[in-house]
């Protein structure tokens, strides 16, 4: 088996602009990644780096707003950008399930939870109703949900913010499927909550061998959760390589200055920012995108883009001077 083999997940060179001239916004600009099955990776980055873009991207989920210019996202063999909707529809839930902050609306308000998950099932397994019925409750069980059978019957508005998030990761999982993604799962929540709820996940995805796509701003919950993780900054990847050796020694100065205000961040109990702004994103930047903040900009970095380059096993960064 050749490396290509094992890759169950491609995005190449992927551009996305939002919105409409003079508002928009570049919003991934040439953003690569891959995943092997089974991996955890984890996307860090500043708000509004591209990490929900990114993430929406590979099941075609982008706001009607915006606008995929060039690039590619293989999923095993297949080009997801270039799939026909049917095609894709049976991909959705099946072989990709998806995760989103506040579960809550995205759940349909008319349908019992269980329904909503049976149907999912029954979608794309063509199974009797009642087949579909009992998977669902038998997931619902699985998230740790008491009393399934009655709660599998209730309407989302009668479940609490938990609840709710694990009804939506049992209706993402209900089809095993080979990657799940998540973006955000527990924000929102509160803390024991969000514990208990990243630990199903992390069981969850390790026990089936399903790869994670993890987005949190909590590089924590990233540690905890990820083998791997890929850094975006204005719309581009910065770094990208194993967990513990970019936590340990991050090679862009972006990555190192991220981890720095968290660490500060968990200390003082205050938010700690990276100082300056992050560009504009409304005209491509010349250069490198961090280079007005980085301690460590020259002539250079404000003149030509650094390409990501290969540093380590696996470890690449876009940095002229890394
Ligand atoms: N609905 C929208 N309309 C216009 N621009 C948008 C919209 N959503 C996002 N953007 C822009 O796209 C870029 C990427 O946003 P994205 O939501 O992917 O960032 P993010 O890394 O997920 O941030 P956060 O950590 O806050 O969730 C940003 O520049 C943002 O301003
Ligand atoms: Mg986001």
């Amino acid at each position: 088996m050749n490396d290509h083999d094992n890759i169950l997940l491609r995005m190449e060179d992927l551009h996305v602009d939002v919105g409409q001239p003079p508002h928009r916004v570049h919003a991934l600009r040439g953003v690569s990644l891959t995943m092997k099955p089974g991996q955890r990776l984890g996307i860090i980055g500043e708000s509004g780096s591209g990490k929900t873009m990114a993430a929406l991207s590979i099941l075609r989920l982008l706001p009607p707003t915006a606008t995929t210019l060039r690039g590619a996202i293989w999923y095993r063999s297949q080009n997801l950008l270039a799939l026909p909707e049917e095609r894709l529809r049976a991909v959705r839930g099946k072989e990709i399930g998806v995760v989103f902050q506040n579960a809550l609306t995205a759940l349909n308000p008319l349908f019992p939870v269980g329904r909503q998950i049976a149907d999912v099932y029954r979608f794309h397994e063509g199974v009797a109703a009642d087949v579909a019925w009992d998977k669902a409750v038998a997931t619902l069980d699985d998230m740790g949900i008491p009393d399934p059978q009655r709660r599998a019957r209730a309407y989302p508005h009668q479940y609490s913010g938990g609840m709710a998030q694990r009804a939506m990761i049992a209706m993402a999982l209900v089809c095993s499927p080979s990657l799940l993604i998540a973006d955000e799962p527990t924000t929102g929540l509160d803390l024991t909550i969000q514990a208990q709820v990243l630990d199903l996940i992390h069981d969850h995805v390790v026990a089936s061998g399903a790869a994670l796509l993890l987005i949190s701003h909590d590089l924590a919950v990233i540690a905890d959760m990820c083998t791997d993780v890929v850094v975006m900054y204005a719309g581009e990847v910065l770094e990208t390589g194993p967990l513990r050796e970019i936590f340990a020694a991050p090679k862009s100065p972006y990555t190192k200055a991220l981890i720095e205000c968290f660490g500060v961040n968990v200390q003082d109990r205050r938010l700690a920012y990276i100082a300056g702004r992050v560009p504009d994103l409304r005209q491509e930047p010349v250069g490198c995108s961090f280079a007005a903040r980085c301690p460590l900009a020259d002539a250079i970095c404000r003149r030509e883009r650094p390409l990501l380059r290969q540093i380590g096993a696996n470890h690449e960064v876009a940095c002229h001077f890394a």
